[in-house]
């Protein structure tokens, strides 16, 4: 079973995700989709697709590659996730509402994996957002782990 694993990240968050996932699947193949927007998953079983969440949005290139391979990717056993920094009923809906609800309904895993609010990375208006909107003031570091373990588990 050949196993790809597509991200998108800003700040590194979704990138550390990925990887957390590609060490827990052996063998599978990590895929920066920013870099390779055209990367070719028909050679591959199962397919894990997922990135970062900005204002209620998933990283504009990872909804651009699921709609442009939609098609190809109801064929695959498929894991989606996303990384954000809200929590339960309101992360749920971030996961829910920015795949197509095609693949959403057939996805074996699908999950939210809490992320990075990391102050060193976010520019200045990110800065802004964070203190002011979100009342945050310094840096955490929240990702669920035991999450990705329970998602990669699904996908073995
Ligand atoms: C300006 C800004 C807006 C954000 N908006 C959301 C949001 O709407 N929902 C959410 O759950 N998380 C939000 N986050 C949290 C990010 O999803 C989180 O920091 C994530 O770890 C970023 O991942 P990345 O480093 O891969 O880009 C926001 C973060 C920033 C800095």
């Amino acid at each position: 079973m050949k196993t790809a694993i597509l991200y998108a990240s800003k700040h590194g968050a979704a990138k550390k995700c990925a990887e957390l996932l590609k060490y827990k699947i052996f063998g599978s193949e990590l895929v920066d989709i920013k870099e390779k927007p055209d990367f070719d998953v028909m050679p591959f079983d199962t397919i894990i697709i997922g990135g970062s969440v900005y204002a209620g949005r998933l990283r504009p290139v990872v909804i651009k590659y699921c709609a442009k391979n939609i098609e190809l990717l109801k064929t695959k056993k498929l894991g989606l996730f996303i990384v954000c920094m809200m929590e339960k009923g309101q992360a749920e809906r971030e996961l829910k509402n920015n795949f197509p609800a095609e693949l959403y309904e057939r996805a074996t895993a699908k999950d939210y994996f809490g992320g990075i609010f990391d102050f060193s990375k976010l520019n200045f208006l990110e800065r802004f957002v964070v203190r002011k909107i979100v009342k945050v003031k310094e840096s955490v570091f929240r990702i669920k782990e035991e999450k990705i373990s329970a998602f990669a588990e699904k996908l073995r």
